[in-house]
């Protein structure tokens, strides 16, 4: 049930004065050590999975220990992509679990980011999932998220910051004000003037990217300036490294797992540092009760069929059903099922997953949806039952 809407919860971050961090997992470590932090913290997070990562673990396998860690967690969670590449991705990660997405067209220039950026916008709205955009680019300098970020930092413009938002409809926008992927070399010089005059033109929540090395003082005056979100990734991953290296000088003969102990104890002691820095520790309360849950939605369809139907024709209807369905963006899982009893007053059934209420609309509207119910499902059903079930927990 922690999973909260996470335009509510940045809404509230920027409202109060504090940052969520988005920190990127790259494996059950991660996993386990950030939720593990926000609930000893007590404060609200974002368990970010990166498109650029997905070299190094299956994102499907991911996002289903992620949906499952934050169900059982007590702390607020959202689950988020980070820098999706495509529409496609957004509408993948969507499926997945994902309750909020960056489309980072951000290496595009401004009328095709603008583009790029509208069109997924229009998709995860449709779906009820709020979108981060990127203007101006964040490049990296060292370190192993740095390459995935080549090229030179470009500041983003408040004036075509106003124009972006406008056109794009973006809930959150990722801003680039001096900060970089990746380890730094030297002090970074971040531009202060510029982040207010962003923040004071667009009054939504911003996010930065390149959240490792800062300095504390650095940290609280992006969240002065409407920082309420920020990327954290490099340090956690160091961290890491840097115990798994101990592990390997204490014991050079150790396994796998002992190369690995202590890892998820030092990732989250970091987090938790960040936590505590940020402003968020002990907001959990507060956001669990001012923030909307997030909550699927299951479409439950009972029915029987013409009786000139065959178990065949019951057959290929159904898989029709579930290659088709599972295309329209919201839609998390398609289940078609036959009554184990012989006498079930409904022979057969779908229970489509939505990822939330908003589905329900989008979902009965969508070209696929209708051209498969109005073609093929409904001429051929009798008796049929509908309703959508949200979960009561
Ligand atoms: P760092 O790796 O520099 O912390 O940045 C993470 C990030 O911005 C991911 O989007």
């Amino acid at each position: 049930m922690p999973l909260v809407n996470m335009v509510d919860m940045l809404n509230h971050a920027h409202r109060h004065g504090y940052a969520v961090g988005g920190f990127d997992l790259v494996s059950l470590d991660f996993l386990e050590a950030i939720v593990g932090a926000a609930e000893r913290c007590s404060a609200p997070a974002i368990l970010s999975l990166a498109e650029s990562h997905f070299e190094h673990y299956d994102f499907e396998l991911a996002m289903a220990a992620t949906v499952a860690a934050a169900r059982r967690a007590s702390a607020p969670l959202a689950i988020h992509l980070d820098h999706g590449a495509s529409l496609d991705s957004v509408k993948r990660a969507i499926a997945l679990g994902c309750n909020g997405v960056m489309v980072d067209a951000s290496t595009l220039a401004f009328a095709e980011n603008a583009e790029t950026t509208r069109a997924a916008v229009a998709m995860a709205h449709a779906c009820g999932v709020p979108v981060e955009g990127e203007l101006g680019y964040v490049a990296g300098v060292e370190g192993e998220d740095a390459e995935k970020h080549p090229g030179e930092v470009i500041y983003t413009s408040p004036e075509e910051a106003g124009a972006y938002v406008e056109q794009t409809g973006v809930d959150f926008l990722a801003v680039s004000v001096g900060t970089v992927h990746g380890r730094l070399r030297g002090a970074p010089q971040l531009d202060f003037v510029r982040l207010r005059q962003i923040n004071e033109r667009l009054r939504i929540p911003l996010v930065i990217h390149g959240g490792t090395g800062l300095t504390d003082e650095q940290f609280r005056a992006l969240v002065k300036n409407g920082v309420a979100k920020i990327n954290y990734y490099t340090a956690l991953s160091d961290t890491a490294a840097a115990r798994i290296r101990e592990n390997a000088q204490a014991a050079p003969g150790g396994g796998y797992t002992s190369l690995l102990r202590g890892v998820r104890e030092v990732i989250g002691a970091e987090v938790e540092r960040c936590m505590k820095l940020w402003g968020g520790a002990g907001r959990a309360a507060q956001v669990l009760d001012e923030c909307r849950a997030w909550r699927e939605v299951e479409h439950v369809i009972l029915y029987n069929l013409r009786q000139d139907m065959n178990e065949d024709d019951a057959r290929a209807l159904m898989t029709q059903g579930r290659d088709t369905l599972a295309t329209v963006p919201g839609v998390r899982r398609v289940f078609s099922g036959r009554a184990v009893q012989d006498q079930a007053p409904y022979r057969y059934c779908w229970l489509i997953r939505f990822a939330g209420e908003n589905v329900i609309e989008s979902y009965r509207a969508h070209p696929t949806h209708r051209q498969f119910a109005d073609g093929r499902f409904r001429p051929v059903a009798q008796d049929r039952v509908s309703v959508d079930f949200e979960a009561v927990e």
